[in-house]
């Protein structure tokens, strides 16, 4: 399928992504010591449910051996990096860092997004994480419009991050959005030669997701079949947005949960 977006499936984009951002500030405003994980997650499914959406991680399969992923949400607490999974026995506590990540489908169309909360009391180190990967993702959608390069984002997102020494996950990267859940071109977190030179184009729908780290950048798959943890145990920050290239820059799709 047409990696290009009509500009009626950019407007039906537009409109899930605002159902999805609503989705993920219900969720944040639940993420609170003592809530559990699969309230936090029912929570995320009934906002966007109430709304016309569905949950598009729900069932979903990176590859066909691979486990069906069993939530509405991913939650990631602490060394974890991504695509957590929320179960009763998991309870947020004072002093987590929580990256909430989601996708829902609208009309047909299907957005992705995530943001990370911090819960209570941590140290200044661990705030300037948080605050240094959401402000990566700024930077890396800022260079976005038609004509740029894919690897412009990447070296956006990576310049500002490496001078402040982080671990930049490289096993997953952003993607493509819209059609499917994952589709191409892959939006890395950091210049990689060996990735083609694409240029973007008008009406490309994009998720571009920082994954950074206070220590290293290298990541492991806990035995879930799911959850990506840092290999030193050290906390890991995700931010997400879906954007849409335009000839000027681009267009939000999915709303920052943060900004009113
Ligand atoms: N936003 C996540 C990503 O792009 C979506 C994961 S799909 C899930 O990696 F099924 F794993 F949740
Ligand atoms: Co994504």
């Amino acid at each position: 399928m047409s990696l290009i977006k009509t500009p009626v499936e950019i407007e039906k984009l537009k409109l899930g992504g605002a159902i999805l951002s609503r989705a993920l500030r219900c969720a944040m405003d639940a993420c609170v010591a003592g809530a559990s994980t699969v309230e936090i997650d029912r929570i995320a499914r009934e906002s966007m449910e109430s709304e016309g959406a569905k949950p598009s991680f729900l069932g979903y399969q990176i590859s066909s051996d691979d486990p069906e992923y069993p939530g509405t949400i991913c939650i990631s607490i602490n060394d974890e990096v991504v695509h957590g999974l929320a179960t009763p026995n998991r309870i947020i506590k004072d002093g987590d860092v929580v990256g909430l990540d989601i996708g829902c489908w609208y009309e047909g169309l299907a957005t992705d997004m995530a943001s990370t909360v911090i819960v209570g009391d941590v140290s200044s180190k661990v705030k300037e994480l948080v605050a240094d990967t959401r402000e990566s993702l700024v930077r890396g959608i800022s260079v976005i419009k038609a004509g740029a390069l894919i690897s412009d984002i990447s070296g956006a997102v990576e310049s500002y991050l490496k001078p402040k020494k982080y671990g930049i996950v490289r096993d997953l990267v952003g993607h493509g959005v819209g059609h499917a859940v994952h589709e191409e071109p892959q939006v890395p977190n950091f210049k990689d030669p060996r990735q083609p030179k694409i240029r973007l184009k008008e009406g490309m729908v994009l998720a571009i997701e920082p994954m950074v780290t206070l220590g290293d950048w290298r990541v492991a798959q806990k035995n879930d079949g799911w959850t990506i943890v840092t290999r030193d145990h050290s906390i890991a920050a995700h931010f997400e947005v879906t954007i849409a290239v335009t000839a000027e820059g681009y267009e939000l799709i999915t709303p920052w949960p943060d900004v009113k």
